[in-house]
């Protein structure tokens, strides 16, 4: 492989950091982008290069979290504050008992959704500031923020195409929500093109994988330290 190539690149990301440097990743999207399959076989991809690797997501990464999960997607009715509150609750305890531990031990850490799809969802959806919840997204993580985020950007058809029989409660909140959110993803991927990487959705989940590692092998150049937000 020639020096310079992608695989070269991650590999001496991988020799300077030995195990003591965490990598935290963070993938984004609005619903049906594939999120999940493609947190999946990034983690592979990472593995095969001999790291230890933690897959996880919000809401619901903790036991804690579990419920926090249900009551948002499948519970009564709710304020929008309270929602952003509890989504930041399943944060909190998601950062202090997986991700920080995991990162401190020198893991890859993916996460299927983090402090962005508040900003979306609650800020860009439902209309909440967008400072408030920065505000409430920083308390609640201690200000931990991604090395990278990786957004899956998806347009309104695949979306739909892509929609489960059983919507739950933020699936079931309309297209404008939907467009507001996707809206936000894109504006905050293009204000800071050092943390985002924006793949689409729509391509097959092979071709979508293989540009997500070149953009991550990329980014993974120069990289130092730990993200605050
Ligand atoms: P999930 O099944 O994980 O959705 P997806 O498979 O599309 O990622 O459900 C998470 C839902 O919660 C999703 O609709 C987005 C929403 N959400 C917020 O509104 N705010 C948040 O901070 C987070 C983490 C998720």
């Amino acid at each position: 492989m020639p020096p310079g190539s992608p695989a070269v690149s991650v590999v001496g990301f991988m020799v300077a950091c030995m195990e003591s440097c965490g990598l935290f990743i963070s993938l984004e999207g609005g619903d049906g982008a594939g999120k999940t399959t493609q947190a999946q076989l990034l983690a592979q991809w990472f593995r095969d290069q001999g790291r230890d690797v933690v897959v996880t997501r919000e809401p619901g990464g903790t036991d804690l979290g579990s419920e926090l999960r249900r009551l948002v997607q499948h519970g009564q009715d709710m304020s929008a504050r309270t929602e952003a509150l509890l989504f930041a609750a399943d944060r909190s305890h998601h950062v202090s008992t997986v991700i920080a531990p995991a990162l401190d031990a020198g893991a890859v850490v993916i996460t299927d959704r983090y402090v962005d799809s508040s900003i979306a969802y609650q800020a860009g959806g439902r209309e909440l500031l967008s400072s408030e919840i920065e505000e409430l997204s920083r308390w609640a993580t201690g200000g931990l923020m991604p090395h990278l985020t990786i957004l899956l950007d998806v347009d309104a058809a695949t979306a739909a195409a892509r929609a489960g029989g059983n919507p739950d409660r933020l699936e079931r909140a309309g297209e404008d929500f939907h467009a507001r959110v996707r809206q936000v993803y894109l504006a905050r991927a293009a204000a800071d093109p050092a943390r985002w990487i924006t793949l689409s959705a729509a391509a097959s989940i092979d071709s979508i994988q293989g540009q997500m590692r070149a953009a991550v092998t990329a980014h993974l150049e120069g990289r130092e330290g730990t993200g605050t937000l």
